[in-house]
């Protein structure tokens, strides 16, 4: 047997009814918010996540699916979405058009981590940008249509962290403070941290090694180091949050693990899942987009991680379980012609009909019935078939009575519950 590679995984059909409530919510939501759908490729070339993310991430250092193709070219599989997305804004100037653009697009992801429960080599995020507005109003407004998605989809146990990262002016007062802090633990902390000293301190307030987290437990925090715009900005992000009454934490100790952030960052954090697999994450970027070749204009945006969101949510729920409108159970040889043509018509007015072939008894097929989770079930035999009739019965109320053969799709549509 072949199996699957390791940290991917398989969704299987009990689990897709609740994937499929998912993406459908968040897609609603998000059109509601004014977003339109984008896709783009899995796969780009390699230096555009190193543009992008960071080269000095672990995203880019350590977890891409980097590879040579048949004519030289580096090409990696997305580890997100937000490189690629900018990166076909640009390319086909969607901002000259619309100059406040919001996209969303929904699809696989891959990082080589390690993989454990929550955390896949290949997941799913839905993700959401808008670009070319800086205002305040915008971010709030971003981490509000997060939060309505959480609503919408009726997760619990959710929290809305939110910080600001300043912008690369604090940034650079923040690192040299940072660096000043470090110093005298430089030999303390993991190989990769202290070249991060040099090239990037700020991963490693993000560090996985429990000395490095330690030391940087009585780190300075960047919300210290905000100049008067930046703090500011923060400020009324806050104030619109709370007139929207939408929860959050001010989290002065988040860092995210993608170096594009600038001013507002935000995570959605489950309780159970804890910190270092929140839920959704994002903030605004004030100079990818000229970074990757476009004009120069500010953006925000976030991802939630459906693996994540769903492992909180029950496989069967009535809001998203699957329901058929009818099963019909033919019974016996004479009566399976006009059985397939019933399902077959019904299947024609848009409505959901299932049936086996195969000669099973009643009660096996109410079994089946059961099973599709039938409103109806229409059972036709010898004596139906002689009347031009069939036997409904309402799989709700357990009500049995006789129709014609006409007038069945008139009575189901009717009875559509
Ligand atoms: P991120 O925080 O790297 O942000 O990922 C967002 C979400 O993707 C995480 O909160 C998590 O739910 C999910 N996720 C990430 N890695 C894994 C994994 N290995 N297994 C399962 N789920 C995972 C971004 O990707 C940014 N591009 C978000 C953004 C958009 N910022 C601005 N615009």
């Amino acid at each position: 047997m072949i199996r699957l590679i390791k940290g991917f995984h398989d969704i299987l059909p009990d689990e897709t009814p609740k994937w499929g409530f998912i993406i459908r919510t968040a897609g609603e939501t998000l059109e509601r918010f004014g977003f339109r759908e984008i896709i783009t490729p899995v796969m780009e070339r390699t230096e555009l996540f190193e543009r992008g993310i960071g080269q000095v991430t672990d995203i880019v250092e350590k977890e891409m699916y980097t590879f040579e193709d048949r004519s030289g070219d580096h090409l990696s599989l997305r580890p997100e979405a937000t490189a690629g997305i900018l990166r076909a804004v640009v390319e086909h100037s969607l901002l000259r058009r619309e100059p406040i653009l919001k996209v969303y697009t929904i699809g696989p992801m891959f990082r080589r981590e390690r993989p454990s429960k929550g955390r896949f080599r290949q997941f799913f995020q839905i993700n959401a940008e808008v670009l070319g507005d800086d205002s305040p109003f915008t971010d709030a407004e971003a981490i509000t249509a997060a939060h309505a998605i959480m609503t919408n989809i009726g997760a619990s146990g959710l929290m809305m962290e939110i910080n600001s990262v300043g912008c690369q002016q604090c940034r650079d007062d923040f690192r040299a403070k940072l660096r000043r802090f470090l110093e005298p633990h430089l030999d303390e902390l993991c190989p990769d941290c202290r070249r991060r000293y040099d090239l990037n301190p700020l991963r490693i307030l993000d560090c996985k090694v429990d000395r490095c987290r330690e030391i940087a437990k009585d780190a300075p925090v960047i919300s210290d180091s905000l100049d008067a715009g930046c703090k500011e900005h923060f400020h009324k992000v806050q104030e619109i949050l709370s007139l929207l009454e939408v929860p959050f934490r001010v989290e002065p100790r988040m860092v995210r693990g993608l170096d594009y952030y600038t001013r507002t960052a935000f995570e959605i954090i489950h309780e159970e899942l804890g910190r270092s697999k929140a839920v959704g994450g994002g903030g605004r970027y004030d100079t990818l987009l000229k970074e990757l070749g476009g004009p120069d204009a500010s953006g925000i945006g976030f991802a939630i991680g459906v693996e994540r969101l769903a492992m909180g949510m029950r496989e069967e729920d009535p809001s998203y379980a699957r329901r058929t409108d009818v099963y019909v159970a033919i019974l016996g040889e004479k009566a399976r012609e006009a059985g397939i043509r019933i399902v077959n018509s019904l299947r024609r007015q848009g409505l959901s009909a299932e049936t086996r072939y195969s000669g099973m008894s009643l009660k096996a097929q109410m079994k089946v019935a059961d099973k599709v989770r039938a409103k109806n079930v229409l059972m036709i035999g010898d004596d139906e078939l002689a009347r031009q009739e069939v036997t409904v019965r309402d799989m709700q109320t357990g009500d049995q009575f006789r129709i014609s053969m006409d007038g069945i799709a008139c009575y189901l549509q009717g009875d559509k519950r």
